[in-house]
């Protein structure tokens, strides 16, 4: 909000009420302010779907909506906005309503004066942001000790199947190699890849509930990263995508598991193909590798689908998927997050529904070590 100046909808269907907020919203001062207005609540919400905007200034009684139904259109719309209420002087209650049902603030037709408008402004936006940063840290935090708690569960499952697993998987081999008719030969082989199936699911739980060793030595994410887009060129390129990176070239290098982080980069790719080719037969992946104070952040932006709020606390859970059976087993974030938490980093989410998602890998940067070779 510092220097550049603040993009505010002004949805106010009255000229002259129009006029006197615009004039003093032009006034010269520290902020300025670029004010794009809407007389219909409908020519506003079709401005906020392709606009960005960080302010709403909203007259409720508009030709096509009135009262409090038009606040809660707007705020179904565009929650994380800050929406400050323009009400008449004989409607007062109507604005704290209004505060009651998401708006951050009212002011009153005919008492509002150049100074108090801009400090209302002001404040909504920055009162909005704190109210957004403390509820992701509230989610992240239900979600880290959610995820721990399944992590727990998964372990011991897995560790209970993987015995008789492996028992099951090394009789039906043996069985396959035995002096037995070949139909009893290929029912062998069909126990024992199958068994092997589970046991791929299995190792991929294991991951997510960080029960795997890292091999940890100093490499760096931008070559790691050329690397994996290099083994997906082909379905990439057959699925329409089109992969932009932004590679930081003084990105430090880090102790970490090169194998394992390539997984989780590669399962974050392929999700963002599947999801554009799926929607849209084509898209468009940006990759970004940049430091952020001590961690090194990796993102992917794609123009798919975006998902769906509801949908996104669930995201990392094992087995999570809303592809079709058959078509995905729902680990992919889940190893995802085991691998990057495992390396001590943080693996994030947002995304808008229909304009798509972004992904960001944070990695500590860490010292080379050498590990002395063991014998
Ligand atoms: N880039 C993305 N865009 C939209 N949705 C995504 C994206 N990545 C993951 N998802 C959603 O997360 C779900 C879980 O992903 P994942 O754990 O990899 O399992 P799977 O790919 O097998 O479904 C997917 O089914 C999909 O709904
Ligand atoms: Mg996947």
């Amino acid at each position: 909000m510092s220097s550049k100046s603040v993009s505010t909808l002004l949805v106010e269907d009255n000229p002259g009420d129009r006029r006197l907020i615009r004039e003093m919203l032009a006034e010269v001062s520290s902020i300025t302010f670029d004010v794009q207005y809407a007389d219909r609540l409908q020519a506003a919400i079709e401005y906020l779907g392709q606009n960005k905007v960080e302010v709403i200034l909203l007259d409720l009684g508009l030709p096509d909506s009135q009262g409090l139904e038009t606040l809660r259109k707007i705020y179904a719309q565009v929650p994380e906005l800050p929406i400050v209420v323009l009400t008449g002087l004989n409607d007062e209650m109507i604005g704290v309503q209004a505060v009651n049902e998401g708006a951050q603030d009212y002011l009153i037709k005919g008492q509002v004066d150049t100074h108090l408008l801009r400090r209302t402004i002001r404040y909504a936006i920055e009162r909005k942001q704190a109210e957004q940063r403390e509820r992701r840290l509230q989610l992240q935090l239900n979600l880290s000790s959610r995820l721990a708690s399944l992590g727990l569960m998964v372990e011991g499952i897995a560790h209970e199947i993987n015995n008789p697993l492996t028992s099951v998987i090394g009789f039906a081999q043996m069985l396959a190699y035995a002096d037995i008719p070949d139909d009893a030969r290929e029912d062998a082989k069909r126990v024992s890849e199958n068994a092997q199936r589970v046991a791929d699911i299995m190792k991929n739980l294991l991951t997510f509930a960080r029960q795997q060793k890292l091999r940890r030595t100093y490499i760096n994410a931008n070559d790691l990263m050329e690397a994996t887009l290099e083994m997906r060129a082909h379905p990439l390129d057959d699925s329409n995508i089109t992969v932009t990176t932004q590679l930081d070239s003084t990105l430090p290098s880090t102790m970490a598991d090169a194998a394992l982080l390539q997984q989780a980069f590669l399962n974050l790719i392929v999700n963002a193909e599947t999801e554009m080719r799926l929607a849209h037969g084509r898209g468009n992946l940006l990759i970004m590798t940049e430091q952020k104070s001590d961690m090194i952040q990796v993102s992917f932006t794609d123009d798919g689908p975006g998902i769906a709020p509801a949908n996104l606390i669930h995201l990392f859970d094992p087995f999570f998927s809303t592809r079709g059976v058959g078509q995905g087993t729902g680990l992919g974030l889940s190893v995802c997050y085991g691998i990057v938490t495992e390396h001590n980093g943080r693996i994030d989410v947002r995304s808008q529904l229909g304009k798509g998602s972004v992904f960001t890998v944070q990695l500590p940067v860490v010292a080379e070590e050498i590990y002395a070779e063991a014998g």
